[in-house]
């Protein structure tokens, strides 16, 4: 027995030294982690449990009988983050630059469907150079069974990617199709063809952090919705992020202690200006009335126009979409609609319900917007919020103007509960724009146009810049101060935590994508 204990403890050991202490060397002079040491700061002390650590490739061709390296460059296995069952694939880049090819993509395959049978989440820690061109169509196919896989589990069980190294070629699919994606500033990059072919294909002479650094991502294309510093804030990072969620769509996210006391937030009084045009940082509305640092912002750097993200209010995790007039007024265009719309799609999905602060002029305009597909774009925030069956309330704290005020979660499209501040202005558009269009002849020919401008402008805001209006149809449920904001909330969403909506029967719908 001494004998075949030693034999397995050799294999151990030699599993865990991966692809061999020069190649982890290099990968810590690279300011980065091993794929053991991540998971080792991720998940809860003495929990994690390797599955196929002696896993081997089946491959001969171009040397690749010479370099059977045993876990085949990926280390897989369950544990728990926070005291909960998480699932958890880690690529490591000393074994043949993390590439994937067949057994490598077994192994994901395999966590991937112990999650699914068992409802947890799944969180994959990606450093990969993409397909094993060694081994050609089958590490293609290994590509397809995972992507085949995300796609079977986007809703029913959460799936974050944590950008650690580079992603290139099949390696972005796999996290593009996940919840959501975090990447590690100057370390990591993903890229569906690399600087050497751009090259060559357009000409371009970019650098692969141009092309798809943390920079680029989180602010340029949005693939990202997070970048950290370093690798442990990135994963202390997502560790956070997994605490708003529940394990699976059939579960509520959990709580955490909650002592009621007095909810009323002063602050909130003072925060809108005076003069409608000003602008204000709606971030100061939203820490103002959630639990103490509770807000955990998504997709910080792109489209800032619209604010998302996680937050709980009375220890109960809820989603935050709010327009942000410090940005481009809070108008809403194609990116902040798309990223709006997905975040939406998540929490329902999870069962997260949503509050909304409404605060938007309206739709961008100009061909920029339109010849890009605004149009299809903005129906895709609409869709979004009529198909979501969560609790949703919104709190319309300036203006609710045109097209925007329908999408922003109205009670036309199924919110619950919508609220106004007295500062609500819930119109077609903005006074100025109302009385040019309206009194266009009687302003021409007036001795003094922009006296009668003036004039109808105050008119038309006298009438419509106010939710009383609103009110009076019943399209705002209650007009309320701002202090009482967070006291109003909890309430409701208390009076809506047994919520049941059944939508239509269908097979799904056809989100305009
Ligand atoms: C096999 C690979 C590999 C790959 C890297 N390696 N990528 N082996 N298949 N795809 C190996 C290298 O040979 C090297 O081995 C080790 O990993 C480290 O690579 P380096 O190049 O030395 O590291 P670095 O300079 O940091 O560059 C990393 C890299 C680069 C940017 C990822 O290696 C690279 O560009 N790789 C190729 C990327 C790529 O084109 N992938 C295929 C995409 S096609 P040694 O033994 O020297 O340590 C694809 C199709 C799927 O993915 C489509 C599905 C939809």
């Amino acid at each position: 027995m001494e004998d075949k204990l030693k034999k397995l403890e050799t294999k151990i050991a030699e599993a865990k030294l991966g692809g061999g202490e020069k190649r982890i060397e290099s990968q810590h002079k690279k300011g980065k982690l091993t794929a053991r040491e991540r998971i080792h700061f991720l998940m809860d002390e003495g929990t994690f449990e390797e599955i196929g650590m002696l896993v081997t490739h089946r491959s001969t061709d171009f040397g690749l009988d010479k370099q059977k390296i045993l876990g085949d460059g990926v280390v897989t296995g369950y544990g728990e983050i926070n005291g909960r069952l998480t699932y958890v694939f880690a690529q490591d880049f000393t074994v043949l630059g993390g590439s994937l090819a067949e057994a490598h993509a077994e192994k994901i395959c395999k966590i991937m469907d112990l999650a699914m049978k068992n409802g947890a989440p799944v969180l994959g820690l990606n450093d990969s150079g993409g397909a094993r061109i060694q081994e050609g169509v089958v590490s293609l196919g290994g590509y397809a069974d995972i992507f085949y896989r995300n796609t079977l589990s986007s809703g029913v069980i959460p799936q974050l990617s944590a950008i650690m190294g580079p992603c290139a070629g099949g390696a972005v699919y796999s996290p593009a199709l996940t919840d959501f994606i975090a990447m590690v500033e100057n370390t990591s990059y993903m890229f569906v063809t690399g600087p050497n072919v751009v090259k060559t294909v357009t000409h371009e002479e970019v650098t692969s952090e141009e092309l798809g650094g943390a920079s680029a991502h989180s602010t340029k294309s949005g693939v990202t919705h997070f970048t950290f510093e370093n690798e442990i804030a990135c994963i202390n990072g997502m560790k956070n992020l997994l605490s708003y969620m529940p394990q699976n769509c059939e579960e509520e996210a959990p709580s955490i202690p909650y002592t009621p006391g007095d909810e009323t937030r002063a602050l909130l009084n003072d925060i809108i200006p005076d003069n409608p045009n000003q602008p204000y940082d709606i971030r100061e509305v939203i820490d103002g009335t959630v639990d103490e640092n509770s807000f955990t912002e998504v997709h910080k750097d792109f489209a800032a126009n619209i604010v998302v993200g996680f937050a709980r209010l009375a220890g109960k995790s809820i989603g935050i979409v709010a327009n942000q007039p410090a940005y481009l007024a809070g108008v809403l265009d194609i990116d902040s609609s798309t990223k709006a719309a997905r975040f939406v799609r998540f929490c329902d999905s999870f069962n997260i319900p949503l509050l909304v602060f409404e605060d938007v002029p309206g739709f961008l305009p100009g061909t920029d917007q339109e010849w890009n597909a605004i149009i299809t774009n903005g129906a895709k925030l609409l869709y979004a919020f009529s198909e979501a069956t969560v609790p949703r309330i919104t709190v319309i704290t300036r203006k609710a103007y045109g097209g925007a005020y329908d999408v922003m979660n109205s009670k036309h499209i199924g919110a619950d509960m919508n609220y106004a501040w007295p500062s609500a202005e819930i119109a077609v558009m903005g006074a100025k724009g109302a009385a040019e269009i309206i009194f266009k002849n009687e302003i021409n020919n007036a001795d003094d146009p922009a006296a009668k401008l003036a004039e109808k402008e105050a008119e038309y805001a006298h009438i419509f810049a106010n939710p009383y209006r609103a009110a009076a149809r019943g399209y705002v449920d209650q007009v309320i101060r701002p202090d009482q904001t967070r006291e109003k909330l909890i309430k409701a969403f208390k009076m809506l935590e047994n919520k049941a909506v059944t939508l239509p029967k269908k097979k799904h719908g056809n989100i305009p994508l």
